[in-house]
C-alpha cells in the first residue's frame, strides 16, 4: 500500500523528521521558511495529511482548497486557534493536537516570568550588558517581593495547575478564574481560591497569569476596562496567546503607571510586537519560548506521529480536537 502523503509546514527536530520519513511519504520544510497562503493551499490540495504549527493561518479559504484525500490536520502544538475548526468540521477533516507533553515546560516559563517581572530581572540584565552598571547600591533596582503575594491564574487547565504547584513553592497564594471550579480535591491539593467573577478577582491580585486558550470568548478578555481593575503595583504574565490581552491597551496602562509591569511570551500579531511596548523598561519580552525545550519538541513530534499513524490505520487518534473527543459516539 502506498504510504500516506504528509506535508509538514515547518522544520521539526531531526529525530521526528527521520521517523516521519520512515512512516509516511513526507514533504519536509528544510529551509523552515513559513509557507505562504499559496503554498498552504497547494499542500492542502495534494496531501492526505498536513502537520501545521502556530505560524500557519489555516483559515476557511485554505481549508476550501483541501483535496478529497485530505482527512487530517495533525497540529504540532496544543493551541488550535490558528485553525478554522468550523471550516475543518464542515469538510469532515479530523484535527489533533499535542497536549500534556509541553505542560511542565510551559509552566516553567510562566513561573520564570512570574519571578522576572516583579523582580525587574531583565532590566538588571540589560543594565549589566550595557556596561552602565556602577556597582551595588542599597536602593538600586528594587523590585517587589514574591513571597506572600497573590497570584491570579486565568484558566486552570493543565498548564494553570502546573503553574499553581510551582507558585505554592514560592510562597504565593494562588487564586484562579475559570469557567468552572476545579474538583474540590484538586482545589485542596493546590490550595487555590476560585473566583467566578474575573472582574472581582482582578482588583485583589498582585500578579496575574494568563493560561486559558484563545477562543472568540477570550479574545481581548483583558481590555482597557479590565486592566484598570488591577492594582497599580500589579504585573501581568502571558504565556498563552497574545490576543487575549488588548496589546495597545496594555501598553497604555504600562505607560500611564496603571500597572507595574508585564512579562510576555506571546503577542497579538507574532512576530510583531506592539511598538509602544518595545521601549518600556518594565516589560519582559520573550519570543514565544513556552514549549521550547528539545525534549518537549521531540515529544510533541512523537504525539503528531502517533496521531497520524493511528488515524491512517483506521483508529481514533488519541489527541482529537475534531471530531470532539468528548462527544458521545453516534
Ligand atoms: C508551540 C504553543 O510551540 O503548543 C502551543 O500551543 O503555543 C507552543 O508552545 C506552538 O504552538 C507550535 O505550533
Amino acid at each position: 500500500m502506498a504510504k500516506p502523503r504528509v506535508v509538514v509546514t515547518r522544520k521539526l527536530p531531526e529525530a521526528v523528521e527521520t521517523r516521519m520519513m520512515e512512516l509516511f511519504d513526507t514533504q519536509l520544510n528544510q529551509s523552515d521558511t513559513p509557507m505562504n497562503r499559496a503554498a498552504l493551499k497547494a499542500a492542502f490540495a495534494e496531501a492526505d495529511a498536513v502537520v501545521p504549527t502556530v505560524t500557519d493561518a489555516i483559515d476557511a479559504d485554505v481549508i476550501a482548497a483541501a483535496g478529497a484525500k485530505l482527512k487530517i490536520l495533525a497540529n504540532f502544538g496544543v493551541g488550535v486557534n490558528h485553525i478554522d475548526l468550523a471550516a475543518a468540521q464542515s469538510r469532515g477533516i479530523t484535527v489533533t493536537n499535542t497536549p500534556d507533553v509541553l505542560t511542565e515546560d510551559t509552566a516553567d516559563l510562566a513561573m520564570a516570568l512570574v519571578l522576572m517581572t516583579p523582580r525587574r530581572l531583565s532590566e538588571g540584565e540589560r543594565l549589566v550588558r550595557s556596561g552602565a552598571w556602577t556597582g551595588w547600591t542599597p536602593t538600586q533596582h528594587l523590585g517587589q517581593r514574591i513571597n506572600g503575594k497573590r497570584l491570579g491564574i486565568i484558566g486552570m487547565g493543565r498548564i494553570g495547575m502546573a503553574l499553581a504547584r510551582r507558585a505554592k513553592g514560592f510562597g504565593l497564594a494562588v487564586h484562579y478564574h475559570n469557567r468552572r471550579p476545579v474538583p474540590p480535591a484538586v482545589e485542596a491539593e493546590l490550595e487555590v481560591t476560585y473566583w467566578q467573577s474575573l472582574d472581582q478577582m482582578l482588583a485583589h491580585m498582585d500578579i496575574l497569569s494568563i493560561n486559558c486558550p484563545l477562543t472568540p470568548e477570550t479574545r481581548h478578555l483583558l481590555d482597557a476596562a479590565r486592566l484598570k481593575r488591577l492594582p497599580k503595583h500589579a504585573v501581568i504574565v502571558n504565556t498563552s496567546r497574545g490576543p487575549i490581552i488588548d496589546e495597545a491597551a496594555l501598553a497604555e496602562a504600562l505607560k500611564a503607571g496603571d500597572i507595574a509591569g508585564a512579562g510576555l511570551d506571546v503577542y497579538e500579531e507574532e512576530p510583531k510586537v506592539h511598538p509602544a511596548l518595545l521601549p518600556l523598561e518594565n516589560v519582559v519580552l520573550l519570543p514565544h519560548l513556552g514549549s521550547a525545550t528539545l525534549e518537549g519538541r521531540i515529544a510533541m513530534g512523537e504525539k503528531v506521529i502517533v496521531n497520524l499513524r493511528t488515524f491512517c490505520d483506521g483508529h481514533k487518534p488519541p489527541d482529537r480536537v475534531l471530531p470532539d473527543a468528548a462527544a458521545k459516539p453516534k
